[in-house]
């Protein structure tokens, strides 16, 4: 048997961490200076298999690291197989949906009714677990700690015994409380005193125990991020969205890109462009990865235009990017409070999902816009308000304000010539 090895590189001190023998979540240099840590699994050439499975995980597990870390600690591709099943059942018992590849389509109604000239693809998240692409960021993490239980690696020692933990009132809590409950494993969730009652409800269902966060006098920064970190940093296992506090975050949520990458590829249709929209940025990132895994891999002829869409109320990956000009993101990252601190003022929004007050991910996000020839668009509110009124009635599709703010970007400019895509990520409740 080959020794157990997952290897991952922190992407702005180097730092290698083997997700074998030390937990892949937060850069162990993290905190020390004003880099910008982010753990980043170290890729093998990638390659898409002709597999038909229709489960992501079992479909894509080849270029995923769990699964290279299952294979090379002697589980078996049927063991992975079951890991991925068990959860899968019982995220349909819990959520009606367990993962499924989600669809994708030309919506020449759509781009008409936008003024866009070229073909627009939509893809659908909303009927994804738990109504929204969060949940794939979230089952790579359960996957990787699936895999360390089962293989019995010493790394997972004790890990049962520690709780799962979540800053979050949206979608991504809910997408945390639905795969921790299948998982069985407890999970915090810690919120701000406005989140949506509706939400509360049904984490509350999901058994979550619920945290209410209020601003400490002088407090810089999200309350409920600063509660979750000291939770943390008390022994629970982050289980958010944000890649800077666990590594195997982003990764998960490649998985979108991929499919997105097929579904170009069998239509023979790649997109000049995709429009994303970003909040804490894991979104982004995970599409800028996956995309370019894709190229590597010659499914598509090279990365989509990554055009991050942010709201006029709260936007510091925009901020940023404007002070990066020509500079390397590897520069860059050597200087973050330079380019990245919190949102000064308290944002509104009819897309609240993306009003996270910094950008945890954007170095990827840079990275990605800066490699792929895309850029940076700020929308107003009548913008969003178009794209999500337009996106639902057009298309059908009952997406979010939020979901649709990508779409909000491609309005604000359509003089793009290419075809473009945008991602409905999630549904509205
Ligand atoms: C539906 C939806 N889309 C997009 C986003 C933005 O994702 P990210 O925070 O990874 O940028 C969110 C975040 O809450 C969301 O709920």
């Amino acid at each position: 048997m080959t020794r157990p090895t997952a290897p991952f590189v922190c992407h702005g001190c180097g730092a290698r961490v083997d997700a074998a023998e030390a937990l892949p979540f937060r850069c162990p240099n993290a905190g020390a200076d004003d880099v910008d840590h982010l753990l980043l699994p170290v890729d093998v050439e990638p390659v898409f298999p002709p597999d038909r499975e229709d489960n992501p995980y079992l479909r894509y597990r080849h270029l995923l690291s769990p699964y290279r870390l299952a294979r090379s600690a002697g589980l078996s591709d049927d063991a992975w197989t079951e890991f991925v099943g068990r959860l899968d059942e019982k995220l349909a018992d819990i959520d009606g949906t367990g993962f499924r590849v989600t669809p994708m389509a030309v919506q020449p109604e759509l781009a008409q009714a936008v003024g866009f000239g070229g073909a627009l693809w939509v893809k659908n998240e909303t009927g994804n677990v738990s109504g929204s692409h969060k949940a794939r960021h979230l089952m790579g993490v359960m996957l990787y700690l699936r895999v360390i239980a089962a293989a019995r690696l010493p790394v997972g020692d004790g890990l049962a015994h520690r709780r799962l933990a979540i800053a979050s009132c949206g979608n991504a809590a809910l997408a945390a409380a639905v795969i921790a409950r299948a998982a069985d494993w407890p999970l915090d969730v810690f919120i701000p005193p406005d989140a949506s009652a509706a939400v509360v409800s049904r984490l509350k269902e999901l058994g979550a125990k619920i945290s209410v966060c209020t601003r400490q006098g002088g407090e810089a920064g999200d309350p409920c991020f600063l509660r979750f970190r000291a939770a943390v940093q008390a022994g629970a296992i982050p289980f958010g969205v944000q890649g800077t506090e666990n590594g195997l975050a982003v990764e998960g949520a490649r998985t979108l890109a991929f499919e997105m990458a097929e579904g170009f590829a069998s239509a023979k249709l790649s997109p000049e462009a995709v429009f994303v929209q970003v909040g804490g940025g894991a979104l982004a990132s995970a599409l800028g990865q996956g995309f370019a895994l894709a190229a590597a891999a010659g499914l598509i002829v090279k990365p989509p235009r990554l055009v991050a869409v942010q709201t006029a109320g709260c936007a510091p990956l925009d901020r940023a990017w404007r002070k990066m000009a020509d500079i390397r993101p590897a520069e860059a990252g050597q200087h973050r409070s330079r380019f990245m601190w919190p949102w000064e003022s308290v944002p509104h929004s009819i897309a609240h999902g993306i009003l996270d007050d910094e950008t945890y991910d954007w170095l990827e996000i840079v990275k990605a816009m800066q490699q792929t020839g895309g850029c940076s668009r700020v929308v107003d509110e009548d913008t969003l308000a178009r794209a999500y009124e337009l996106g639902q009635q057009v298309t059908g599709i009952p997406v979010s304000a939020t979901g649709s703010a990508g779409l909000a970007g491609l309005i604000a400019d359509p003089s793009l010539g290419g075809p473009a895509a945008v991602v409905f990520s999630g549904v509205d409740r």
